[in-house]
């Protein structure tokens, strides 16, 4: 298991469902690794299918391999899922789990979520745990009662620091083009951290709406500890300057 206090930084990619054999050869043809300054961890997730493709074109790069997501379950009777043990197998050293696309669109729970980070660490693979309001949440007021609730029940009893990352990603934020003000982020970052004392030392990366052109000021706040990026990361001089910005 990667020591996940051993960094400053977390960049991470999050394909989702866009990838192709063409898509990774122009990829990995234009972006450039080389230039991450120690201290950072630059993180890709593909689709699952392409992991080994990938796994073979990270093997001369600093960049670490992700999945977007693990069976709730360890073997058997499951079409169509794939285990904690089978991303191990094929080199994966993070997951993204608990994806608000995963809890709107596939009816995941928290108590889902938990279940898969358990999985997750039990094999050695670290888990990206991500949380979020929706607009009307937001609108309400309730982001803290929301993140609470979520934080609360998706994390795994023995969950540590060092093993697992939070991604706060407001639901609204992600894909749209709209992104919360500096102090937004950087208050419910430092409520995370301080308020839910439980987390005080936890990474806690932010996600929606991340390009290289406001990811300097983002990652320039105190409570931030690096981006979870979609869009931004298919394009590979993109996600190369994201990963440069730190
Ligand atoms: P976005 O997606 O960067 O395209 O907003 C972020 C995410 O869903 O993780």
């Amino acid at each position: 298991m990667i020591e996940i206090n051993e960094f400053d930084k977390i960049i991470a990619a999050n394909w989702k469902l866009n990838c192709s054999l063409d898509f990774l050869k122009h990829y990995f043809n234009k972006i450039n690794s080389n230039d991450i300054k120690p201290g950072v961890c630059g993180i890709i997730s593909p689709p699952l299918v392409y992991i080994q493709n990938c796994s073979l074109h990270l093997k001369s790069s600093s960049l670490f391999l992700g999945a977007q997501d693990c069976s709730l379950y360890n073997k058997g009777a499951y079409t169509g899922e794939n285990s904690a043990s089978m991303l191990k197998d094929n080199n994966c050293q993070f997951c993204i789990v608990g994806h608000s696309e995963r809890r709107q669109i596939f009816g995941e729970t928290s108590k889902d979520v938990k279940k898969k980070a358990e999985n997750l660490i039990n094999q050695g693979i670290n888990p990206i745990i991500c949380v979020g309001e929706t607009l009307a949440e937001k609108n309400a007021g309730s982001t803290k009662n929301i993140l609470y609730e979520q934080l609360s029940n998706s994390l795994p009893e023995k969950s540590s620091s060092n093993s697992i990352i939070i991604a706060y990603e407001p639901i609204w934020a992600i894909g749209s083009g709209l992104v919360p003000s500096l102090e937004e982020i950087n208050d419910i970052h430092s409520y995370i951290k301080s308020d839910i004392n439980k987390f005080k030392n936890y990474k806690i990366l932010y996600g929606g709406s991340v390009k290289s052109s406001n990811v300097k000021e983002i990652l320039n706040l105190e409570n931030v500890d690096g981006v979870l990026v979609g869009g931004a990361s298919l394009d590979p001089i993109e996600f190369t300057k994201i990963l440069n910005a730190c």
